[in-house]
């Protein structure tokens, strides 16, 4: 099983970025952790992209090979309809998508209390910092 882990703009710049809201892991420690917390037959494809163009054309690729998705949408969370037009074939093809955040957005500006994602998302894992993505894979393992 491979599993596409899916970042959205700015989250390249973890562990400098706002420490006290995002902590201070890296991206690169977010994705070692996770690998092991998954059995060795599971590869994780972490990605991350501040261009929205690419982000629509991984989740394209996910639909294409069936590859489950845990997917931080960062700041397109809030506003990107292409976006969920794209994770919205995810659920068409029965291909699971799980929205993380590390924060959680509800208790933050009021603007990052809508997430256009969520309606087309299997579920939806916010507020644990890099343990939002470790339970989204353990998740995704479960149910594979
Ligand atoms: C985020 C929350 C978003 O509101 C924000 O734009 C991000 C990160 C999170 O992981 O907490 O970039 O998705």
């Amino acid at each position: 099983t491979t599993i596409l882990v899916l970042n959205g703009p700015n989250l390249g710049r973890l562990g400098t970025r706002e420490p006290e809201v995002y902590g201070s892991e890296s991206l690169a420690d977010i994705r070692d952790s996770i690998a092991g917390a998954v059995p060795d037959d599971v590869e994780i494809d972490l990605r991350q992209s501040d261009d929205e163009a690419e982000l629509i054309g991984w989740i394209h690729e996910a639909v294409d090979r069936k590859l489950p998705v845990v997917l931080n949408p960062a700041a397109f969370t809030h506003y990107s309809y292409a976006l969920r037009d794209a994770a919205a074939q995810l659920k068409q093809a029965g291909v699971p998508l799980v929205e993380v955040h590390l924060s959680n957005p509800h208790t933050r500006e009021t603007f990052r209390h809508t997430s256009v994602i969520s309606g087309v998302a299997t579920g939806v894992i916010a507020g644990f910092g890099s343990d939002s993505y470790r339970m989204a894979v353990e998740w995704v393992v479960r149910n594979r």
